[in-house]
């Protein structure tokens, strides 16, 4: 991958598009979690500072499905992003050109032809806003194929942002097909779908991987091991045990959970402790137990890199959140290590128990692209900005 560079020279006096990702978690038209908005902050003033003509602000928010859903407008996203850049910005309800020199633009997503992206969409963002140049600073999007990220492609240069700059700067040290010692990946959350090709890969060059959340299920069965009525991805089974295989055939430590915390279902708070092989019956595993606790912070502590992505049960329930806890704590400990995270829930995670994002070497904003980039897939949003 060899990108084209952001300098003054490319934005002076020119019309720029940029697409972020402030898909932001909202609630009564409030935003509960800047993370995303402060993170492209740098790319925007470096714009403004550089002269530009006019600069349109494009981003999604939640998923809409092509209606309008005035829950997730950008509006919303205003008071943020002026207060952290210091500017006024118009707010424009569609693609078409206001009069202020700083316009942040509606949801995307409330156009049908977004999602598939419509060559029509495109060309109508382009007709409208006329712009010189096309900047993707919105790392956690560049995974999805969509007009707004990719419409642009072939109409004007693009160039990515500096978030995207630094993201690649702390992720790509991990495509590598070579044994990493020493390397260890915490891996937890749901939808196997999404974490299997990041597996394979790691499966092969990593030293640890120490798996939790509803993951773990799914490969506790794959091994022929009881959970009771815990849920797991029937599905997904061949998969597991095609990641467990290339893992034994690398000499890579596949740790699952040797103990839980189970319940009758998730609302319940009558919790118990119970060892992986006596999960039967009725019972349901909503966290990691203490033991696996201990064995996976020895683990990390003998690590010199971590890579976290998804909780180990259930955050948004007390009862169930410990794992995790203990997990986030351990690795915000890890002095000498280098510590990466990534994943929507983890970084929910950091805002529940107030833990800054300085105690870690990287917080990735990126879910989905942040597996999809790891696993070695080629990101829609990255090929538009090679030379
Ligand atoms: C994310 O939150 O991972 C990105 O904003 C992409 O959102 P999506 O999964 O709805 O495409």
């Amino acid at each position: 991958m060899k990108f084209r560079k952001l300098t003054p020279e490319v934005i002076k006096d020119k019309v720029v598009i940029i697409r972020v990702d402030f898909n932001v978690p909202l609630k009564d038209g409030k935003v509960m979690d800047t993370t995303r908005i402060e993170e492209s902050i740098p790319t925007l003033k470096f714009i403004l500072e550089n002269n530009p003509k006019e600069l349109h602000i494009l981003t999604h928010a939640g998923r809409p499905k092509g209606q309008v859903v005035p829950e997730v407008s950008t509006a919303h996203l205003i008071p943020d992003t002026e207060k952290y850049l210091g500017e006024k910005i118009e707010f424009r309800p569609d693609y078409s050109k206001g009069t202020s020199k700083i316009q942040l633009h509606e949801n995307c997503r409330f156009y049908p032809g977004e999602k598939k992206n419509d060559p029509a969409l495109g060309q109508e963002i382009f007709d409208n806003i006329q712009p010189d140049i096309f900047i993707i600073d919105g790392f956690a999007v560049c995974h999805r194929a969509q007009a707004s990220v990719i419409g642009l492609e072939g109409k004007v240069p693009c160039y990515p942002g500096f978030l995207i700059e630094k993201e690649i700067e702390a992720l790509s040290p991990f495509l590598t097909d070579k044994k990493l010692p020493g390397l260890t990946i915490l891996i937890g959350g749901l939808k196997m779908e999404t974490k299997v090709p990041v597996l394979r890969h790691f499966a092969k060059v990593a030293e640890n991987i120490l798996v939790g959340g509803g993951l773990a299920n799914t490969f506790q069965v794959a091994k022929g091991v009881s959970i009771g009525e815990s849920l797991y991805e029937e599905e997904e089974l061949a998969a597991a045990k095609e990641v467990m295989d290339i893992a034994k055939a690398n000499n890579t430590n596949f740790l699952l959970p040797e103990d839980t915390i189970c319940a009758g279902d998730i609302e319940s708070t009558d919790t118990e402790e119970v060892a992986i092989g006596e999960v039967t019956g009725n019972k349901k595993i909503f966290d990691i137990g203490s033991q696996t606790i201990n064995h996976y912070a020895e683990v990390l502590k003998n690590s010199s890199t971590v890579i976290w992505n998804g909780p180990m049960g259930v955050l948004e329930k007390e009862q169930f959140a410990n794992g995790t806890k203990e997990m986030l704590m351990t690795i915000k400990d890890l002095k000498s290590a280098k510590t990466i995270l990534g994943g929507g829930d983890t970084l929910k995670s950091l805002k529940k128990w107030n833990i800054s994002k300085s105690e870690f070497s990287h917080v990735s904003t990126g879910g989905g692209a942040m597996l999809e980039f790891l696993a070695g897939n080629e990101l829609p949003g990255f090929k538009i900005l090679e030379e």
